[in-house]
């Protein structure tokens, strides 16, 4: 079997952006795999008047899919309004890496689902919540 990662996937398993954690975080959220019992956390700090993301971290204890996740979209996210950054799917990041394996796909799913809830962290705190539905995608 073909090993499975690409070289832009073992690029950024090897040299994750914006690795880290935001103390005075606007917005944070852990989510943990129930699957293999690993944990990623996103951190955002938010611009109040654009509703932008202005700083983004995570910290991930997965695998190199949801560590190469947790890269990208972090990149793709910073600088965007909460909205656009709440639609960056799994799909997308997936894509930006040059594909991810399918068999690795939840631990993906696993990264963007954690900035979303690091984005309706930050708007429950805000009193903009207006959808409760869990997203799942
Ligand atoms: Fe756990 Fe991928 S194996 S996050
Ligand atoms: Fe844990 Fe993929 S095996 S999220």
């Amino acid at each position: 079997m073909a090993f499975p990662y690409n070289d832009i996937v073992l690029e950024h398993f090897k040299n994750p952006r914006n690795v880290g954690r935001i103390e005075d975080a606007d917005g944070k959220a852990s989510e943990g795999s129930p699957a293999c019992g690993d944990m990623v956390s996103v951190y955002i700090k938010v611009d109040e008047a654009t509703e932008k993301i202005t700083d983004i971290k995570f910290e991930s204890y997965g695998c190199a899919s949801n560590i190469a996740t947790g890269s990208i979209i972090t990149e793709m996210a910073k600088g965007k309004t909460l909205e656009e950054a709440k639609s960056i799917t799994w799909q997308e990041a997936s894509q930006a890496l040059g594909g991810l394996p399918s068999i690795k796909a939840h631990c993906s799913v696993l990264a963007v689902e954690c900035l979303r809830s690091a984005i309706l962290n930050y708007e429950e705190k805000h009193g903009l919540v207006t959808n409760l539905e869990p997203t799942t995608e």
